[in-house]
């Protein structure tokens, strides 16, 4: 007899026509305009009407039949949008024929087809009614009366069996799904798993699980669907569909994400020759870098810090001396947590051995090197606010052209000083160009501020940070500099579900920018970079649509881009201080600037090399 394993079982209830109030799942999507919605989000929300869209197939009833319900339905709490079941990758294409039927609606692009057919969705005039709490579907048929109906008993609480009314409307082609013929777990399946989670899912990786053979892979393949359909692993993804390419996408493929489901649902078979996972080889070194630059020249060892079992652990403030007595030229570096289930992250700030300098100081410095007529102005409004008894406006100072506080950053404003690598789970190192350094002095010391999360046991961390120096005498010929973004007056009140922020960070000399990184706290929600030209065009250049404070990776491009000297990178985000954010500690308190994780930040970290570098590495 063939066993059934529970994880068949599953896959075979995910995949079967759908019967009553039957459980279809979680599924996040990102709409035509870039927005992410998460099912689970709306789950404040009645119910969710959906209805295909398809650029010059859309239902011309089915869609005045919605707007008709959504006019009665929406202010009752529930929420209509549309989905493209993968008909129309385009999303401008989308948007113009949105425009053009006057649709107002979000429409979710399901470009992996996935989604649509989860629901079941087989006809353009068919719409589905999905209860966000439960991820059942109640209804699937026309949009019309008896959907309305179906919504009626769901807003008076009653208990709804799922009802199923065929239409005639057009067909919806699966043919992008139906491209993978048979699946098989050798060839199409592992080397996804060892190309994308691995790394992390194995013995001693950062995940708490290995997937590290078929048995694995099957046991934990429910759960797999439903990361990869709501884009929660592989961790750290970015809206891919937009921007520039970044090197250290996380995401996975459209196709990938269509082997994996088809195959789970397709009940998961591991019948297989040989098993690649089994024979997946880890370098025994735990440095990274090490493939591209041998063991590193110094190792710093953090005293072991014993974390508790249980309860809230305080930020904690470490000095390390770095035992320099020469001065040294950064080519990389790199941070090993020793135990990654407690270690959040670590900032590392190098503090040269004359000291930190005073932000307040390097500001009032940057003002008095602005042409009179204009320092006098910033002046005349900082002494202006301290007389009304008022916090001067320091971040509309900060965004005043031209100035230059790249005393604030890292480095206090000395274009050579060096940095060394932080860490955030999947950010680990830091790695210049050839050619590219930063200095680090003798008698440098790092401080780091570093965040550990309780994990149910007593643990001891042992962390390491590794430098790889370039040889001494070589002074590399150029250095990375770069930006921060930082908004100090935040106000978000409390219950906000998408406060909106922006932020503009100029670029002052013609640069090339290599990376950009989103921070925000437990609040953040989402945050893009748009490069805006001096001669007024823009560009997107990323896009993070479901930010999360545990994965905050430094996003680098593939192509470093190259931008003219007043370029500005505006980066527009937003904060979620909503019940509907499962990270929220606090929905009911209005939230301001603050560097506990429940108190909010909005900064974005940029690294760009500028072009022109004759005077540098002269001493
Ligand atoms: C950069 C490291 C990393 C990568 C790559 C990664 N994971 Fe994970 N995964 C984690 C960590 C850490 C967790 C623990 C939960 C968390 O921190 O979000 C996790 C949790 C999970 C879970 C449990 C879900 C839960 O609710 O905790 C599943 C399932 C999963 N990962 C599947 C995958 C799959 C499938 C891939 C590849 C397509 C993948 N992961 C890639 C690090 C990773």
């Amino acid at each position: 007899m063939k066993k059934i394993t529970l994880a068949a079982i599953c896959a075979i209830l995910a995949s079967s026509p759908l019967y009553a109030g039957e459980r279809v799942g979680d599924f996040a999507l990102i709409d035509h305009e870039g927005v992410f919605h998460h099912m689970a989000w709306y789950d404040d929300q009645q119910a969710i009407v959906l209805l295909p869209q398809a650029n010059g197939g859309t239902d011309a009833q089915a869609l005045a039949a919605l707007a008709d319900l959504r006019a009665s339905y929406e202010a009752q709490g529930v929420t209509f949008l549309l989905i493209n079941p993968g008909l129309d990758n385009d999303r401008d294409a989308v948007a113009a024929e949105a425009a053009r039927l006057g649709i107002d609606l979000p429409v979710l692009m399901d470009d992996t087809q996935l989604v649509a057919d989860m629901l079941g969705l087989r006809r353009l005039d068919e719409a589905v009614v999905y209860d966000p709490a439960s991820f059942e579907l109640l209804y699937r048929g026309e949009a019309g009366p008896a959907l309305g109906q179906t919504l009626d008993q769901v807003l008076a609480g009653a208990s709804v069996e799922m009802t199923v009314a065929d239409t005639d409307g057009a067909e919806i082609s699966f043919a992008s799904l139906a491209a993978h013929g048979e699946l098989t777990y050798e060839h199409d399946i592992a080397p996804i798993i060892a190309e994308n989670c691995a790394e992390c899912h194995r013995q001693g990786g950062i995940a708490p699980f290995a997937m590290d053979s078929k048995l694995a892979v099957k046991g934990w393949s429910p759960m797999i669907r439903e990361v990869v359909l709501t884009k929660r692993m592989p961790p750290g993804q970015i809206d891919n569909k937009v921007g520039h390419k970044m090197r250290n996408e996380m995401n996975l493929a459209d196709a990938e994400m269509q082997k994996l489901v088809a195959w789970i649902d397709a009940g998961a078979n591991t019948q297989s020759e040989t098993d690649p996972l089994t024979r997946l080889e880890w370098p025994e070194t735990k440095w990274t870098l090490a493939e591209a630059l041998g063991e590193p020249d110094l190792i710093v060892e953090i005293p072991e810090q014993t974390i508790p079992a249980t309860g809230v652990v305080d930020y904690m403030n470490i000095p390390i001396d770095l035992g320099l007595t020469e001065d040294r030229w950064v080519r990389a570096s790199e941070v090993a947590p020793g135990s990654p289930e407690v270690l959040h992250h670590i900032i590392t700030t190098v503090i040269p051995p004359e000291g930190l300098r005073d932000p307040m100081e390097v500001i009032s410095e940057a003002i008095d090197s602005l042409p009179e007529e204009r320092a006098v102005a910033i002046r005349t409004e900082i002494f202006a606010a301290v007389a009304a008894g008022e916090r001067p406006p320091i971040d509309r100072i900060l965004r005043e052209p031209g100035l230059d506080v790249s005393g604030l950053l890292v480095g206090g404003g000395d274009a050579d000083q060096g940095s060394v690598a932080g860490y955030a789970p999947g950010n680990s190192f830091s790695l210049n160009p050839e050619g590219v350094g930063g200095l680090l002095k003798a008698g440098s010391r790092l401080n780091l501020q570093m965040h550990y999360t309780t994990s149910g046991k007593e643990t001891t961390d042992a962390t390491e940070i590794a430098i790889y120096f370039y040889d001494e005498g070589v002074i590399p010929a150029e250095r990375m500099s770069g930006g921060v973004g930082n908004a100090f007056s935040i106000d978000i009140p409390a219950h906000a579900k998408d406060h909106e922020m922006q932020l503009v960070t100029y670029v002052p000399e013609e640069a090339e920018i290599y990376s950009l990184m989103p921070h925000m706290h437990f609040r953040g929600k989402r945050m893009d970079f748009t490069a805006r030209y001096p001669d007024g065009s823009e560009e997107v250049l990323l896009s993070v649509p479901a930010y999360s404070f545990n994965w905050q990776l430094s996003h680098e491009l593939e192509t470093p881009l190259r931008v003219p000297a007043g370029t500005q990178i505006v980066a527009s985000g937003a904060f979620d201080n909503s019940t509907q954010n499962e990270f929220n500690p606090d929905p009911n308190i209005d939230v301001h600037w603050g560097e506990q994780s429940w108190d909010e930040m909005f900064m974005g970290f940029y690294s760009w090399k500028n072009v022109e570098q004759t005077e540098t590495g002269t001493d």
